[in-house]
Parts: structure tokens; sequence; C-alpha cells
């Protein structure tokens, strides 16, 4: 691959997310969903983001794309897709060039907004001409719908006539019709059972292998990513408060909150186990935060953490926490 004029970063490097900030001005004040967030993938790495409700998944998600709803403001902060920053770009030149075609997203509950009065074909064909897809639509639908393992009959079927698992494929098929480098997957398994979910998670992996596809998978349960993602950044209040790849996290989680998160995933095993839930609430994410956000929260709290901690560099990534401070080997704090 060459190295592009305007990339100021390796060229394998396919999207990598600087100091990005995300507020929705409310009534109730600034809610900071998205505040000062960093990550990058290179090559074909997927990236997990695991946190729980109201951590400002979705809203990271979704300015990635540009698509954040109002009254939510990308305040600041890069966002760079195979070294172009997608802020840059006009809304008419992003929209032709990079939405979709680039970078593709499969938005939380996607498979219950499909229309339910159009048959899978119409809506697809309709996604075709407004993508001025050439070529024969019948021809093109049969295959993409082989291709997410769904019989072409699904073409003539409404919505309504589908399973859980079904639907989601048709919205996969829907995101990736442009055939995108990356793929933003929000809990794409929401809803669906422990088999189906296995069942979409695999072929999430088997279409990110087949197409070298970057899968951003936004997810409340760490449990179900392992597999597919080969980094994983925790959400917390808005923030990432520990990076790392997939082993190594999982392995030796550093963030108390990452360990709470792991604590609580229920082991098969241990079917006598009660399982730990994490203690507490975040904090509101309108209101004036100071220090750790995890604080109230945190059995290791100390007077040092009234100060908010910055990253850590950790072999694979990073950790804020004041824990770490001796890691910070080389003084330097991305
Ligand atoms: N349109 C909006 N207007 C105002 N506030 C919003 C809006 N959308 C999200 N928020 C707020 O931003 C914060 C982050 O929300 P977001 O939906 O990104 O979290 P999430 O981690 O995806 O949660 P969930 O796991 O429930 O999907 C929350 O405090 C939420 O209330
Ligand atoms: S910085 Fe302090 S309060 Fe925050 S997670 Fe680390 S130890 Fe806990
Ligand atoms: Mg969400």
């Amino acid at each position: 691959m060459s190295k592009s004029n305007d990339s100021p970063h390796p060229d394998d490097s396919r999207l990598k997310v600087k100091d990005l900030q995300v507020y929705y001005f409310t009534n109730r004040g600034k809610v900071r969903a998205v505040d000062d967030i960093s990550f990058e993938i290179s090559g074909n790495e997927s990236i997990g983001i695991v946190g729980e409700s109201a951590s400002g998944k979705s809203t990271l998600g979704a300015a990635i794309i540009r698509s954040v709803n109002s009254p939510g403001k990308i305040l600041r902060g890069k966002i760079y897709v195979n070294g172009k920053n997608v802020l840059d770009f006009s809304e008419s030149n992003f929209n032709r060039e990079m939405r979709w075609k680039k970078i593709a997203v499969i938005f939380q509950g996607a498979m219950n907004s499909l229309d339910p009065v159009y048959r899978i074909s119409e809506q697809l064909r309709e996604l075709m001409q407004e993508h001025k897809i050439k070529g024969d639509y019948e021809q093109f639908i049969n295959q993409a719908l082989t291709d997410v393992g769904l019989d072409k009959s699904v073409a003539n079927r409404y919505p309504h006539e589908l399973s859980g698992g079904m639907k989601q494929r048709v919205v996969i098929t829907m995101a990736l019709l442009l055939q995108p480098l990356i793929l933003i997957a929000d809990e794409p398994t929401t809803a669906l059972d422990v088999l189906v979910q296995a069942q979409i998670m695999n072929l999430l992996k088997k279409l990110k292998a087949e197409r070298n596809m970057n899968i951003v998978m936004i997810t409340h349960d760490i449990s179900l990513i392992s597999e597919i993602a080969d980094k994983i950044a925790i959400m917390y209040a808005g923030q990432i408060v520990e990076l790392a790849s997939s082993s190594e996290l999982l392995v030796n989680p550093r963030h108390p909150y990452t360990q709470a998160l792991i604590k609580a995933i229920p082991k098969i095993q241990d079917t006598y186990t009660k399982i730990e839930s994490i203690k507490g609430n975040p904090p509101d994410l309108a209101s004036e935060l100071k220090g750790c956000r995890f604080y109230d929260r945190c059995p290791h709290a100390m007077e040092v953490c009234l100060q908010d901690p910055p990253l850590f560099k950790t072999k694979t990534g990073y950790v804020k926490c004041w824990l770490y401070k001796e890691l910070d080997l080389e003084g330097t704090n991305n």
C-alpha cells in the first residue's frame, strides 16, 4: 500500500481516533458522552468497545461515521480512516467517498427498524439504487443473502416473517453492500438467544476474514468479543479507562473496573459461584466531573485519585488509573 500524502500515520493504520470529544447539549447541561478518547487499529485488526449502559459506546460509534444525533456535537478530535481525517470532509464528500464505502455501521437495534411493509428484496433493491449499484439486481441480492448464510427465498419475505437471527443477517447484508473496509457493529446480538448470538458472531468473524475487514464491535458483554476482537477498549463514563490486546486484557485486567467486569462474567463450570455485580452507579455525565470517574465504586480509591488519572502506557495499550503510575516508564501519556 502506498503512503498517502495527507497521512501522518503508518501505512497500515486503518482507523485512528485521536482526542475525540462528543457532548450532547441538553437542558440538563452538557452530557460528556465521549470525553477525550484515543485508539487505533491497524492492518486487519478489530476492536471491541465494552462498557456499561450509558458509557458512551454508541456515541463513539456514531461519531466515527459522523452520525451523532442532535443535540450531540463533535467538539474536538480527529478520526483518520486510511490516513484521512473524516472530520475534514464536507458532508457531501463524506457521503460520496466514505459513508458505506469505507465505513459502514449496524446501528444498535437496527434489526427492529426494517420497514415492515416492504419485502426484503424491495428494501435491498432500494438501497442498491440509492448506492447506484449497477448490474442484475436479483442475482446481486441472491448472492448477498447467500454470503450471510440466508436462503435466497428470504428475499420474498417481510421482516415479520423472519426470526431475530435472520433479521440481523439482513441488516448485516445491508451494511456490507458496498464492501466497506470498516464495520461498526453496535450491539449486533442484543435480544438474540445465546445460540443465535454465537452464530451471528461466527458470521461476523467469517466475513471479517474473507473481506479483510476491520470490525469495531460495541457491546456491554465482554464475554462475547474475545474471539473477534484483537484489542479491547473498556469504556467508563465517556472515557476509555483501559486498552489492551484481548489476550492481555482478559488474562491480566489492570483497571479495577475491567477487573470487576471480568469477575461478573458467569462461568459455566462455576454454577454455584455467585456472580458479582458491580456495586454503585456511574457518575452523571451532565455533572461536573473531577478526578477518577470510577472513584465512588473503586475498592482501591486513594487520595491521589481525586485528581484525573492520565493514561499510563502498558505493554499493548494503556490504563487510566493511578495504581499503575510506575508503569509509565517512557513518560508518555498518549
Ligand atoms: N440524543 C441524545 N440526547 C441527549 N443525551 C444523549 C443522547 N444520546 C445519548 N445521550 C447520552 O449520552 C450518554 C452516552 O449514551 P450512549 O447511548 O452513547 O451510551 P451506550 O454506552 O451506547 O449505552 P447503551 O449500552 O445503553 O447502549 C448517556 O448519558 C446518554 O443519556
Ligand atoms: S485511579 Fe484510583 S479510584 Fe480510579 S480506578 Fe484507579 S485506584 Fe480506583
Ligand atoms: Mg448503545
